[in-house]
């Protein structure tokens, strides 16, 4: 006799990808040639630790875009921006990167048969960005200089070269992007009130603010929330409400050093608009949620995710009462080891295989 498997409806099996799931919301029609890894469902995380700390009756979240396909929130962006740059007939693909936008393009622009382009700066990407772009199949050219030299460059490689530039100024990145913040309101029930979020180039800010607008004027919400931004403080250029740029950015969240944020007068006006702000915070701060977040929630995210939490506790007595605050977590701390290692010590060098040493080693 044979047993047959009965399937189950498991949600993560049965999620499509985002386009698929937010079809209507997204500029994309019937001859727009789908690429996808399923990306976007990803986990809307309570923080019981940080709620704690906090205190106030409030409730933390956190969205960890770092358990997309590719590890990082680029893979919302990139799964609109291949499909569109085939739908456009375009062969090939390039954008500037600091390791997650590389990582993504080079992973679906593979897959969807286009060659793939990506300058970053040499020495300032984290070991394992690096090595997907190259495995996923990218064409990786380093260069000396850092990314927003990499990124004025790429934009005139799109202008003369037959190329498609997926950095976020490509408006199908944006549009790709806004949907976590429908997953944030789906799985909340409402929009949160507060959302924290690092800032890099500044599109996923300037991403979240559509797409909880776009929820609020279908009036599947009943607010919006208050957008606060946070840069590195070695690359704080939008710091006073505008963009003043910072010639040689320098921060330990790599991901995020970058001094001139194309999206920077967006992400601005984004802020202002829902009441928020963007500031900064130091690497110490930086470090310090980072290392909270991976011994206390069990989440551990990249150094420049961690600045949405550092930021956070950074305000912690502008709080209200009872408030839901959802912080994105934009990348997957597995990317960069190296951080991780250099923040903790390996307490025993390797000991005798026995079971006095070990219990010894245990402190029994
Ligand atoms: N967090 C991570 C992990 C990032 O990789 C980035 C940007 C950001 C936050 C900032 O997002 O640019 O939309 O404000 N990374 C880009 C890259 C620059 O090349 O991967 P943003």
């Amino acid at each position: 006799m044979t047993t047959m498997l009965a399937t189950r409806p498991l949600a993560a099996h049965a999620w499509p990808g985002l386009i698929a799931t937010y079809r209507d919301y997204l500029p994309v029609n019937e001859a727009t040639p789908v690429v996808t890894l399923r990306e976007g469902n990803t986990p809307l995380i309570e923080a019981l630790h940080l709620s704690r700390l906090i205190g106030r009756s409030a409730r933390i979240w956190l969205k960890f875009d770092g358990l997309n396909p590719t590890g990082s929130f680029k893979d919302r962006g990139m799964t609109m921006a291949v499909s569109k740059a085939k739908e456009a007939g375009s062969e090939a693909i390039v954008c500037a990167s600091t390791g997650n936008t590389s990582a993504a393009a080079a992973a679906y622009g593979g897959r969807g048969g286009l060659k793939v382009f990506v300058l970053v700066p040499d020495g300032y990407v984290a070991l394992g960005k690096l090595a997907q772009a190259l495995i996923y199949g990218a064409e990786v050219i380093p260069i000396q200089g850092n990314f927003d030299q990499a990124f004025a460059l790429v934009r005139q490689v799109a202008d003369q070269y037959p190329v498609t530039l997926v950095n976020s100024v490509n408006r199908y990145r944006l549009e790709g992007q806004k949907t976590a913040a429908f997953e944030v309101c789906e799985q909340l029930g409402e929009a949160p009130d507060w959302l924290c979020i690092p800032v890099g180039n500044a599109g996923n800010l300037t991403a979240y603010w559509m797409g909880f607008s776009q929820f609020y004027q279908k009036g599947l919400v009943r607010k919006r929330p208050r957008m606060m931004g946070f840069e590195a403080a070695g690359a704080a250029a939008l710091i006073h409400g505008k963009v003043i740029p910072i010639p040689n950015p320098e921060t330990i969240a790599t991901a995020i050093r970058i001094g001139n944020p194309a999206s920077g007068v967006m992400a601005v006006a984004s802020a202002r608009q829902s009441g928020g702000t963007i500031d900064a915070v130091t690497d110490q701060e930086i470090l310090e949620a980072y290392h909270l977040l991976a011994r206390h929630e069990g989440v551990f995210c990249e150094p420049a995710s961690a600045s949405s939490v550092a930021g956070l506790l950074k305000c912690h007595d502008q709080i209200p009462e009872g408030a839901n605050i959802v912080c994105v977590l934009t990348g997957n701390g597995l990317k960069d080891p190296d951080t991780a290692l250099k923040g903790c010590t390996l307490r025993h060098s390797a000991i005798a295989p026995t079971l006095e040493a070990i219990a010894m080693a245990m402190g029994f």
